[in-house]
């Protein structure tokens, strides 16, 4: 990417020719732990190469200029540092807006508006966190700007608080987090019931992490989320009566399986078993990296999706399809990533069968589905940062 470039769109954009300052937020991978960070579980994910690209200066006025080069179309859109509520007309710059809020509102003084223009080259749509990757490129922006006395940890929170509150999603944290304090090389082993976080180094000699996009778009995606969510909350509702827990984190397998049949709904009683094996999986899969078994980790990739599939039912023909023929074509493991009903899978493939698993991957895929899919071998980079 080359930022001179972006600098010279942004002076053209705007009109100016002033000091501006750069930006980086990344996209993020989640290896293992789906749907966990809302049931106080484990998740471990990882911030990619690519993502959010944000050039920006202060105003003198409280106007705030958002332009992005991945929606040329829409143009600029303007608001009033006093008047920031969700419009859908607005589209993708309520991500930037609603962060504004939410720190204003959190009693951080932001004084003046502001300009930024962003570039985004991370798949739209795709479950790879581009929305949490503007949230947290507008929070570096802020608080680089407005001399603000805040963390990381903190802007993660408050990246969270808006996609919840101002956007209406009712995600965890993990991505936010993945993307504010993502390492170099190093995947986070993050307990979303404590935020207690630890980096794993991802030694990965000979492989590769592919991570393959269905291509589909997700539409309802956001509403069946929120559904899982409350789902699993009426199962914790049913066990809290029985068992002094705070989450399905709480639980070990064995505990699930005593005192499962309390929760009388079967769909409900399957939500909470995915969190509660999947929360146990990911501390395994974890050890298993540490303990250099990565055959040990890809079966539990493996198993992560089958739970998801099977258990969760957020996973669907296309990812299903796609899962199905890296575990056919010598994936170590495969599984889908992020949310789900459609977005990405990620593999860990040997480098040396890379070129023709991603072709088998592709062609099998190609064929079930009628539409192609897109590959990515991806890095593992560091988190949001002034550049
Ligand atoms: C989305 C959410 C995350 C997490 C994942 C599923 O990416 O934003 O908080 O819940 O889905 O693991």
């Amino acid at each position: 990417m080359n930022l001179d470039h972006l600098v010279d769109d942004f002076n053209e954009i705007f009109k100016t020719k002033k000091e501006v300052h750069t930006f980086f937020a990344p996209g993020r991978v989640n290896l293992i732990g789906e749907h966990t960070d809302y049931n106080g579980g484990h998740v471990f994910p990882c911030a990619l190469t690519f993502g959010t690209y944000a050039i920006a200066r202060k105003r003198d006025d409280s106007k705030i200029r958002l332009f992005s080069k991945n929606f040329n179309d829409i143009g600029i859109i303007e608001v009033d540092l006093c008047d920031l509520v969700y419009d859908k007309k607005d589209d993708w710059a309520n991500y930037p807006k609603g962060v504004v809020k939410i720190f204003k509102d959190a009693g951080l003084e932001i004084e003046t508006g502001f300009e930024v223009l962003f570039f985004g080259n991370i798949p739209n749509g795709a479950g790879l966190s581009s929305s949490a990757s503007i949230e947290l490129a507008t929070s570096i922006v802020l608080k680089d700007l407005f001399n603000l006395d805040i963390d990381m940890i903190q802007m993660v929170k408050l990246s969270q608080k808006s996609e919840n509150e101002f956007i209406g999603v009712k995600c965890g944290i993990m991505d936010q987090f993945a993307i504010g304090m993502g390492k170099k090389e190093y995947a986070i082993l993050l307990d979303t019931n404590t935020l207690k976080y630890e980096y794993v180094p991802m030694k990965l000699d000979g492989i590769s992490i592919v991570i393959a996009n269905t291509n589909k778009r997700r539409g309802l995606g956001d509403s069946k989320y929120n559904q899982r969510r409350s789902e699993c909350e009426s199962a914790l509702k049913v066990l809290q009566e029985k068992l002094d827990i705070s989450s399905l984190g709480d639980l070990s397998e064995e505990r699930f399986e005593e005192n499962k049949d309390f929760i009388q709904n079967e769909i409900h009683r399957k939500r909470a078993k995915h969190a509660v094996y999947e929360n146990q999986r990911t501390m395994k899969a974890v050890k298993a990296l540490n303990d250099g078994n990565i055959k040990g980790f890809g079966q539990l990739m493996n198993g992560s999706h089958i739970s998801l599939r099977d258990d969760y039912e957020v996973t669907g023909t296309e990812l299903d399809t796609l899962v199905s023929a890296a575990w056919k074509n010598g994936a170590i493991g495969s599984r889908m990533t992020g949310a789900g009903f459609g977005g990405c899978t990620v593999s860990l493939v040997y480098d040396h069968e890379r070129t023709g698993f991603i072709e088998k991957v592709g062609k099998d895929y190609e064929e079930k589905i009628g539409y192609k899919a897109d590959f990515y071998v991806v890095s593992i980079g560091d988190g949001a940062r002034q550049i």
